[in-house]
Order: structure tokens, then sequence, then C-alpha cells
């Protein structure tokens, strides 16, 4: 067999790990999982008999090019139907923009610690990733700017960024689109934005108009609480819509997930609701980290970076065998855990946990 020599080493994605997989091995009834920025609050109630009438048609292909949902999304943002695609996840739409653009050889920027996915796919097509090391956990978007040349396709700008939670702002990111040139892509990966409440922050599809450069992902997994249907989107020009929209599966998101998506845009009110809890839950969690002498990044999204000052990677197993699944292990940040938000009993158990855990490791980095 001769498969693409640059794939051959490639590592398998690592998925926070399943509820079931922990109460298995170690024997637990509770689990809580903080480990995927899902919704603690699950979904709107709005979305089950949408789901549940469309069963019946569940033996017949979905409508490819999701018409109903993209005309209910083009009237939400406020953009053109053909500005949007659809995909299995927002995943998909990563994969299908690295498919549709990059040749071996090519170039890519994106930050030193981001959401993974981007580099993984990059080198699936064979583009040579350049990773520039944030600054104060903080896109670092001067450098990032120096480090494009003839051969750079894509910046990738993950705002709020995955793990750090932090924000790139109005002024900083406008100042860099402007110097950025126009053959260069730049995705803006805005999966967690409704979830932030800084006035400095600005979001990407307020931005189209001007600059026909960028795409913009955004996701149903996260504040609509929808991760298991698989479905995300992506918005831009008309014109590298249809470039992403040439490489697409042609059934790539469900019937279930599609209807599920237009009930879940039809509540708004429910992720009004779901951005103030986060909002509290992040008050309260920030407050515990200081009792408790822990330093951590501003938290933009649904997930706090916090500084544990041990050894990731025991922390994260001594919470494992109290039934609190978190993130830990990133490279750029031995000492710090992602948690995601999760509901007020969560937290207050992750805490609990924590204090105890941190009392019982004695390693320090
Ligand atoms: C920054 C970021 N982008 C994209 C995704 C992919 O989300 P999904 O494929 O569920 O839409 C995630 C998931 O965690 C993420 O953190």
């Amino acid at each position: 067999m001769q498969p693409k020599s640059h794939i051959v080493n490639l590592p398998v994605y690592q998925p926070g790990k399943p509820t079931e997989e922990v109460k298995r091995e170690f024997g637990l009834t509770e689990v809580i999982k903080l480990a995927s920025n899902e919704n603690p609050y699950g979904a709107s109630p709005r979305i089950k008999d949408a789901v549940l009438s469309e069963i019946e048609n569940i033996s017949i292909y979905p409508d490819g090019s999701a018409t109903n949902l993209t005309t209910a999304l083009s009237n939400h943002l406020g953009v053109d139907s053909n500005q949007i695609i659809f995909g299995c996840g927002s995943d998909e739409i990563i994969a299908l923009i690295t498919r549709a653009f990059f040749v071996p050889g090519d170039e890519t920027i994106m930050a030193d610690q981001t959401f993974s996915v981007y580099k993984s796919n990059a080198d699936i097509e064979g583009a040579l990733s350049i990773e520039v090391p944030l600054k104060n956990g903080t896109h670092d978007l001067d450098a990032m700017l120096a480090a494009i040349n003839e051969r750079t396709k894509i910046v990738w700008v993950c705002n709020p960024n995955n793990p750090t939670g932090t924000i790139v702002t109005e002024n900083a990111l406008i100042t860099f689109l402007d110097a950025v040139p126009s053959h260069v892509l730049v995705v803006l990966d805005e999966a967690y934005c409704e979830f932030v409440t800084d006035s400095s922050y600005t979001d990407g599809i307020t931005l189209l108009s001007k600059y026909p450069n960028i795409v913009v992902l955004r996701t149903f997994s996260k504040i609509y609480g929808l991760a298991s249907l698989r479905i995300g989107y992506g918005v831009g020009s008309a014109e590298v819509i249809k470039l992403i929209n040439q490489v697409r599966e042609p059934f790539n998101t469900s019937r279930i997930a599609q209807v599920a998506a237009i009930a879940a845009l039809e509540d708004q009110g429910f992720v009004d609701q779901c951005r103030t809890l986060n909002a509290q839950s992040i008050v309260y969690l920030q407050a515990e980290f200081d009792r408790l002498g822990l330093s951590y990044m501003p938290a933009n999204g649904n997930f706090v970076m916090v500084d544990v000052r041990k050894p990731s990677g025991e922390v994260f197993q001594g919470l494992l065998r109290k039934g609190v699944i978190i993130r830990a292990g990133h490279q750029r940040y031995p000492s710090y855990i992602r948690v995601t938000v999760g509901t007020p009993e969560q937290n207050a158990v992750f805490i609990q946990s924590l204090e105890e855990v941190l009392h019982q490791v004695s390693a320090q980095v």
C-alpha cells in the first residue's frame, strides 16, 4: 500500500474522554465532563418537536444544499444565501477549506496554541504550518502578519481562541485585515462568539462586506447545544463559498441536524439565557481561583484556562479519579488546565475536587 507520504505519521485526534469510559475505568457512578466545551444546559426545548417530526423522513436523503436552513440563517445573519455553507460540524468546513485551497508546499499561519484541527488538515494536504507564538495567551497579529510570504494561502484566527479563551479586539483585527494581502484567505473561527460579552470584540460577519478574503466559521455545537448532531457553517464572499462548496460531499448534513438547527435559531432567548448563565459562572470560577491563589486567562468563551502550578497531566489524572473530566496537556502551557464552564452545581463539584487534588499533587512544574 502507498498512502500519501505526509499522512503516514499523523496522530489520530484525541477528543475529551467520554463519560462512560471514565465511569467504567474508575468504577464511578457520577462523572462530570467539562472537557469539550459543550453546553451544560443542553439545547433549546423547541428542538425536540422538530427532531421528532423529522424522524418520519429518515429514509430519504437530506436536502444537500440545506435550503430551508440556509434561508433561516441568511435572515438571522443578514447575509445572502450564497454566502453560506454548512458542514458536518465546523470541523468539516475547516477540512473543506484546506481541501479547496492547499497544494503541497503551500504555507499557512496559525497561533502556536490554538485549535489543533487547522494544523492537522494542513498536514493532510501537505501544507506547511507556521505556528506563531501567542503573546500573553492572545494572537500576536503583528507577528502573524510578518510571517506572511508569497507561499502563504491561509491565516487562521481563532476568536475567542481555544484553549486560551482570549479574544483579539476589533481594532487589532481591523488593523490586521487592512494589512493582509487580498489574495490571502483569513479564516476567523468564531465557534464561541455567542458567549462573548466584552465590548471590544467584533464579530466577523460585520466585516464581510469590507473584506472579501475572510471566511467566518460558526457552529451549532457550542451555545446552541447540538454537538452530537454535527452541524456548523462557514460564511464568506459568494466567490469563496462557491469554491468550498465545489469540494463538499453531496449530503454532508443530516435532515435531523438541519431541522434542529432551524429550531435552535428560532430560540434566541435560549442563547441569551445561556450567555448570561455562562458569564455568571465565569465570575464564580474566577473568584474561586482567586481564593485558591491560581491565575487564569481572560475567559471569553465557555471555558477557562487556569494555571494550577502543578504538572497539568497529574492534576488531570487526579480529577479523573474523582469523576471530573477536564483538558490538560497544552504544549505551551504545561501547568494549565482548560475547564469547560458547567452548571453552578458542576462548577462547585469541580472546584471542590480541584482543591483536594491540588493538595495531593506534590510535583512542581
Ligand atoms: C475553536 C473551535 N473551532 C471549531 C470547533 C469544531 O466544532 P464543531 O465541529 O463541533 O462545529 C471546535 C470544537 O471544539 C472549536 O473549539
